[in-house]
């Protein structure tokens, strides 16, 4: 039978390239974001190169109670084998200076989202069904320059960690996925980085594609519950016990400074 998967942030990123693999390994899937026009690109480009998988799409805002509530109302009334929760987004920089509108909205999309679109779906969940939340290497790695952001991630993957126990018996697999930089448009969207220091960072990023791979390679092997993609990313992430965290608290505050 044609396996279902759920993703939310489908229209861009890492999101897409999930879209674009799991098309391709035959699920069906259920893309959600609020760009619609880019939504339906991938319908279409998958109808083409897939004809004998069904894909759909939802406009949700996840931002929005009802965007958050027509996702939780499709997990209740149809089933899916997977559930990948990756809309995110950040912002940049000193905090008294951030909208807070925004940064409260950083809480609704990142974590409160992500609650209840997990217990939405679990509620029919079965065992060989998985979950994969999008957290963060800054789960490791603190990153002072986005103060709401890295506290949502840290979130997300505590949070993974705790479903991932409680949900193995029954046989349902629960990831957090905890990218480094990712080359997506994730970073321009948030901030106002100039182009040397943009250059910069691509030339240290991972592909969306990378990062999906090692990802669903660690779902289909039960890996879990933190997944980090890439050996340098797994190395920072072993590197930071061997100071204390205050050292890496004033060191990437000084880098952020650096790149704001
Ligand atoms: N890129 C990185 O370096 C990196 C590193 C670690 C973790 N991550 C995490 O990976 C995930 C994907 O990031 P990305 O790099 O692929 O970013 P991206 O290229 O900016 O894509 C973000 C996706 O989330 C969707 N989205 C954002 N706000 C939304 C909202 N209010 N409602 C519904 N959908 C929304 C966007 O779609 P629409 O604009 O169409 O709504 C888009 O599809 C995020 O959770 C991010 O925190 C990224």
């Amino acid at each position: 039978m044609t396996k279902r998967v759920f993703i939310t942030g489908a229209s861009e990123g890492i999101g897409r390239a999930f879209s674009h693999k799991l098309a391709a390994k035959g699920y069906s899937t259920t893309l959600v974001a609020r760009n619609e026009s880019r939504l339906q690109e991938l319908i279409s480009e998958f109808a083409i190169k897939y004809p004998n998988s069904t894909h759909d799409y939802l406009v949700a805002d996840l931002a929005r109670e009802e965007g958050i509530t027509n996702c939780e109302e499709r997990l209740g009334n149809e089933h899916y084998d997977l559930l990948i929760n990756n809309a995110g987004f950040s912002t940049f920089g000193l905090y008294e200076q951030a909208d807070i509108r925004n940064e409260i909205n950083i809480l609704t999309v990142n974590c409160q989202a992500v609650m209840r679109l997990c217990h939405a779906y679990l509620q029919s969940a079965k065992a060989g069904d998985g979950i994969i939340n999008l957290s963060s290497l800054t789960y490791y790695l603190p990153t002072p320059i986005q103060p709401t952001y890295v506290a949502s991630k840290n979130f997300i993957a505590s949070f993974s960690e705790s479903l991932w126990f409680q949900q193995r018996e029954k046989g349902i697999y629960v990831q957090a996925l905890c990218p480094g930089v990712t080359k997506t448009e994730f970073i321009s969207r948030s901030s106002t980085l100039d182009g040397g220091k943009k250059k910069f960072l691509d030339s240290i990023s991972q592909s969306a594609d990378q990062v999906v791979d090692i990802s669903l390679n660690a779902l289909e092997k039960r890996k879990g519950p933190i997944v980090i993609p890439g050996i340098s990313n797994i190395l920072l992430a072993a590197l930071i016990n061997l100071a204390p965290r205050k050292v890496w608290v004033y060191l990437m505050g000084k880098v952020g400074q650096f790149a704001l």
